[in-house]
């Protein structure tokens, strides 16, 4: 039987069936579980994926609304960008293609944040399209199955596994047949790579492409597929300033170019500068001074070593204001409202760190 056979009768037997965006031909509900998959775990994204339904339950309502809303709805998910090309491509979506989603993958590709893989899952789950997807799990099970050597991430490897993609699509026949045969291979690609041929300690005698698998026959799904190259990450250092005084803390919010792009968070400033200094930029008097116990955040770039200053003022002087684009950039925060914005969560976690520590209330 040809591989994309073999893999719907599998996703129709074993398969997922009940997350949150299947059973439903809805290509906004599709776009956003896509757009939150990228990069992110099923696991985490469900919870976040209800809510954010709730609060913008159609394409018109994301479109209109605030940058704000919805990065506090995205706060916690990271990969920021991919909340900012959200908000934009729903705009354009209203804009220029009458609030409906394009009908084909190649149209869908053109809009912000949609790459050919997501446009063609896209495309297979609500149009039932013939077109090949390849995101980090399936390229993991292409990878093995046809033995292709190489750092997948790389271009030249990339395109073989697209190459395959493209050849193993289920026949026309297949799709006319059965209109639901895209969907079910395209989620069953995904779904066996999640959970059958993962990249440790594969499940080969669950798999339904074990006898044919090129990697399982000569032993070597632990070296399929090559693993990336993992780069030494750059170290870097900041401090963040805590200005509290009665129940209010500091914020301010970040450029929306650049890491946390949008998000509020919390003033920062370089080793050079006491904190005496970087108080006095900002307007402020502190009454008393603490250094915290400095924890690590990393990202894809690099990794960031956090020193939180607690600062406790006596009075709530308006803080200085930073104007970009008109727009008044700090302001003082009511603690028990800081779950409306959108805050990076390692600042997210730090202050409810203390809130609950009492350190601030
Ligand atoms: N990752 C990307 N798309 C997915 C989907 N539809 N189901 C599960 N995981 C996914």
């Amino acid at each position: 039987m040809k591989l994309a056979n073999r893999i719907i009768a599998w996703q129709r037997a074993h398969g997922r069936h009940d997350l949150p965006w299947q059973n439903t031909h809805d290509p906004y509900r599709i776009w956003l579980s896509e757009i939150m998959l990228q990069q992110t775990q099923v696991s985490a994204v469900i919870e976040y994926y209800q809510r954010f339904l709730r609060h913008f339950p159609t394409i018109a309502s994301l479109a209109a609304a605030s940058s704000e809303s919805v990065m506090a709805q995205w706060a916690g998910l990271g990969y920021y960008a991919r909340a900012r090309n959200l908000h934009a491509c729903a705009q354009r979506i209203m804009k220029d293609w009458n609030g409906i989603f394009p009908s084909d993958a190649n149209g869908l590709a053109t809009l912000p944040g949609i790459g050919p893989s997501t446009a063609a899952a896209i495309a297979a789950f609500c149009y039932g399209e013939r077109a090949a997807i390849m995101d980090g799990n399936v390229k993991r099970v292409f990878a093995r199955y046809f033995a292709i050597e190489g750092d997948p991430t790389q271009r030249a490897t990339e395109l073989q596994l697209w190459q395959r993609a493209y050849e193993e699509l289920p026949s026309v026949k297949t799709c006319v047949n059965d209109p639901l045969a895209m969907a079910r291979y395209t989620q069953g690609q995904m779904d066996l790579g999640a959970t059958v041929c993962t990249r440790s300690r594969p499940k080969c005698l669950q798999c339904p492409l074990e006898k044919s698998c090129l990697a399982r026959r000569t032993g070597r799904t632990e070296e399929l597929p090559w693993p990336r190259k993992r780069k030494v990450l750059p170290e870097r250092s900041t401090r963040m300033l805590i200005a509290c005084h009665a129940e209010h803390v500091l914020l301010e919010q970040r450029p929306t170019q650049g890491i946390w792009g949008g998000l509020w968070s919390l003033p920062e400033y370089e080793g050079h500068v006491s904190t005496e200094q970087a108080c006095a930029q900002l307007g402020l008097a502190p009454r008393h001074i603490q250094t915290l116990t400095p924890f690590l955040h990393v990202f894809t770039h690099y990794r960031l070593t956090i020193t939180p200053i607690l600062a406790c003022l006596s009075e709530r002087t308006p803080p200085k204001e930073q104007e970009q684009d008109g727009v008044t950039l700090r302001r003082w925060v009511r603690c028990n409202t800081l779950h409306t914005l959108g805050l990076p969560a390692p600042v997210r976690k730090l202050l409810e760190g203390l809130q609950s520590d009492q350190l601030l209330s």
